[in-house]
């Protein structure tokens, strides 16, 4: 893949960004920020080199239809604040804009489409769609890894009209995901966690080969419990779950893989309740099983001392209420202890939320705002934003 930083002559180039600003909204106004603010540095690094920048990005999914509750007039405004620099959003209709009119020649500004989205072709990764988009830059360069898992125009087909190049954030993220998948230093340890084990199913299955041990907790974990005999209550749990739960241990089996489930847990008869420590022997038909007991906390953390690198996906317990969500808060803790000795990878929303709540989101080597596509590399599928740049 070509990076941006290898190419050679950025002065006054117009160069097409591809960015995944998809950030929440609530009355217009974004609630999270950790997407834009991760790809400050790809601008800077065009403002410096005096690039002309035009940024594509999408909010929500407008289906093909404009839609001003996902305008991205709130992501250029807050642009425009992090940057000191005239963001201007063009919400005409990009099929009667002249892509030589829009920059003037003593112009310092970032001109940024409105919401991509809100032409259907994008979806559709329309062949027109995309030679109409590479006539507004010289250069594409795509640094939107989390939405790169869609074969979209902005992303996939317009590669093929226009020199194309990978971003910094997209090959910094590609970087931390080889080496938890290819280039890994051993042993690793997997911890997932979440509540739908039907979700993640192919991701654990692609990993058991590779790795020496994956933690499963979180509501999935009830699938392994009730699996192997014991009361889970009225815990969360998927129905017809135990082929998958008996495909995923046989597979460990044959790859010499590690598989830890909760050895006990911490329950609550609803959701706003205290918690109470239990065996798994333990549980009563009212209970809800909201997160792992301190002796699976112990468990999981001298695995983490014996291991060299460490992917963690999906929280490990109930971790909206704050009483169950001290096992992720201890296994966030104990990574950062390690940090000198580990290799950190971590991704998914509710991940992040979690290590913000632990003060250890900065501590990790590699956080992925990806959600999609972080899994779908994980699961080894192939993502075409990525196989378009190659
Ligand atoms: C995301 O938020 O994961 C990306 O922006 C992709 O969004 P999508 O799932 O709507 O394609």
């Amino acid at each position: 893949m070509k990076k941006i930083e290898d190419f050679k002559d950025l002065y006054n180039k117009k160069v097409l960004v591809r960015l995944d600003l998809n950030v929440p909204l609530k009355n217009d106004q974004i609630t999270d920020t950790t997407r834009i603010d991760k790809i400050l540095p790809t601008l800077n690094f065009l403002v410096q080199h005096k690039s002309k920048i035009i940024i594509i990005s999408h909010i929500g999914r407008p289906k093909g239809k404009t839609n001003s509750a996902l305008s991205m007039a709130p992501v250029c405004d807050y642009l425009s604040k992090k940057l000191s620099k005239k963001v201007e959003l063009l919400n005409q209709n990009l099929f009667e804009i002249k892509p030589e009119e829009i920059f003037d020649k003593s112009d310092d500004k970032i001109v940024f489409f409105e919401n991509i989205r809100f032409y259907e072709q994008e979806e559709k990764n329309g062949e027109e769609f995309a030679k109409m988009l590479s006539k507004f830059g010289e250069i594409f360069v795509n640094d939107a890894f989390s939405c790169s898992h869609r074969a979209h125009a902005s992303v996939d087909k317009i590669t093929k009209y226009m020199p194309s190049y990978c971003g910094l954030q997209m090959s910094t993220e590609i970087d931390a995901l080889k080496k938890v998948t290819s280039d890994i230093d051993r042993p690793i340890t997997c911890i997932i966690g979440g509540s739908k084990i039907s979700t993640k199913i192919s991701v654990i299955k692609n990993l058991i080969p590779k790795f020496e041990n994956i933690v499963i907790v979180g509501g999935m974990a009830n699938n392994f419990l009730k699996y192997s005999g014991h009361n889970i209550g009225k815990s969360l749990k998927e129905e017809n779950c135990n082929p998958i739960v008996e495909e995923i241990l046989s597979l460990a089996k044959e790859n010499k893989c590690n598989i830890l489930t909760p050895i006990d847990v911490s329950v609550g008869k609803n959701l706003e309740d205290s918690k109470t420590i239990k065996r798994l022997g333990e549980i009563e038909e009212d209970d809800l099983i909201l997160d792992i007991g301190p002796k699976t906390i112990q468990l999981i953390c001298s695995l983490l001392e014996n291991s060299k690198t460490v992917l963690w996906n999906g929280p490990l317990g109930y971790f909206e209420n704050s009483n169950f969500a001290i096992g992720s808060i201890e296994i966030a803790k104990k990574i950062v202890d390690l940090k000198d000795k580990i290799y950190s990878v971590a991704g998914g929303g509710d991940t992040i939320a979690v290590l913000n709540q632990a003060g250890a989101f900065k501590y990790l080597n590699f956080v992925s705002t990806a959600g999609g596509a972080f899994l779908e590399y994980l699961e080894g599928k192939e993502i075409p934003g990525i196989r378009a740049l190659n």
